[in-house]
């Protein structure tokens, strides 16, 4: 029981570490080309976003023109030093409002940025900062990683559209993959894999941007050479499927079931393949899947939509 205990500390410490760790300006600027039409005239809300540290605010602030939004809005989470924009430290935290370049010098002067005070600590969840996300058209942020599924599921209960980032293991969430699978959320274009951290640039869990905005590569079939043949694709032990190594070696001609990496969502066009299940959990009872006695690492099980059902 001690070491049971002792592990669900070190889990939750682990948590609350990748909680801070914040996205390099290379990697928004990375992944917000893409998106750049589908801004226009839109509120943002970067609601996990310390100003003075998040490259999030900076982007949108600097670009708010080029992608012609109407609104920026900030919240800053328990701000106890608000000294890039006042000279008061407040013990409150703060949400900041940003219209855009007013005077002409195409920069967010502190002057432009309107200041306010939350009553409680910036909680996503609090009622006031539920106010501020209804305000909002698209939501964008890397938001902590351990309240990750409670953050998905608020923006779905508001119908907001998003862009964020979370991490790999976040793929596997029931609720989130329940997402995926439904189409309602898909991975964006680029993995995020080094964060800026207090001690310094740090290697983090590899993490993908997570969205329910379109993208192009969604609507691309991925190309697929190699011909079905039994000893390349064998059959699960457990499960009436075939087991695929790699995402680029699904058969063109297999229209049966098949297991593939997670990785496969990266490339994964919802015109061309249809998601079944997540294999470690519901229809394998919890079961990792098996090919001749030896245990795989998680699948996904798909189907090929274009050459129909078997
Ligand atoms: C992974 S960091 C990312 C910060 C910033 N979005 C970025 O990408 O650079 C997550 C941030 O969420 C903040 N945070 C933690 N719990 C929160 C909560 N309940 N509500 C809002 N923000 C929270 C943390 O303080 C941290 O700054």
């Amino acid at each position: 029981m001690a070491s049971k205990n002792l592990n669900s500390n070190l889990h939750n410490a682990k948590n609350a570490k990748n909680d801070e760790f914040y996205t390099q300006l290379s990697d928004i600027e990375k992944e917000l080309k893409h998106y750049k039409g589908q801004f226009k005239d839109k509120v943002v809300l970067c609601n996990c976003d310390d100003p003075r540290v998040s490259n999030f605010f900076h982007f949108f602030s600097y670009n708010f023109e080029k992608f012609k939004l109407k609104k920026l809005i900030a919240i800053c989470y328990k701000n106890q030093d608000m000294d890039l924009f006042s000279k008061n430290n407040s013990e409150k935290a703060i949400y900041l409002e940003y219209y855009g370049d007013k005077n002409g010098n195409n920069v967010p002067d502190p002057l432009e940025i309107g200041i306010k005070c939350l009553k409680g600590d910036g909680d996503f969840r609090s009622e006031e900062c539920i106010e501020l996300l209804k305000q909002a058209d698209i939501v964008v942020t890397n938001p902590p990683f351990s309240l990750f599924r409670e953050y998905v599921a608020q923006l779905v209960e508001y119908n907001k559209k998003f862009l964020i980032i979370g991490n790999n293991n976040s793929i596997s969430y029931k609720e989130i993959f329940k997402l995926i699978k439904e189409n309602k959320v898909w991975l964006g274009y680029n993995c995020v894999r080094w964060f800026n951290t207090n001690n310094g640039l740090a290697e983090g869990a590899r993490s993908f941007w997570f969205t329910n905005l379109d993208t192009t590569k969604r609507h691309e079939d991925l190309i697929l050479y190699k011909r079905y043949n039994t000893t390349d694709y064998p059959n699960y032990d457990n499960y009436d499927a075939i087991e695929v190594s790699k995402t680029a070696n699904i058969p063109v001609d297999y229209s049966g079931v098949m297991g593939v990496p997670i990785t496969f969502l990266d490339k994964y066009n919802p015109e061309q393949f249809e998601i079944i299940q997540l294999d470690h959990w519901g229809i394998l009872g919890n079961l990792d899947n098996v090919v001749n006695g030896k245990t795989l690492y998680r699948r996904i099980y798909i189907r090929n939509k274009r050459i129909g059902a078997s």
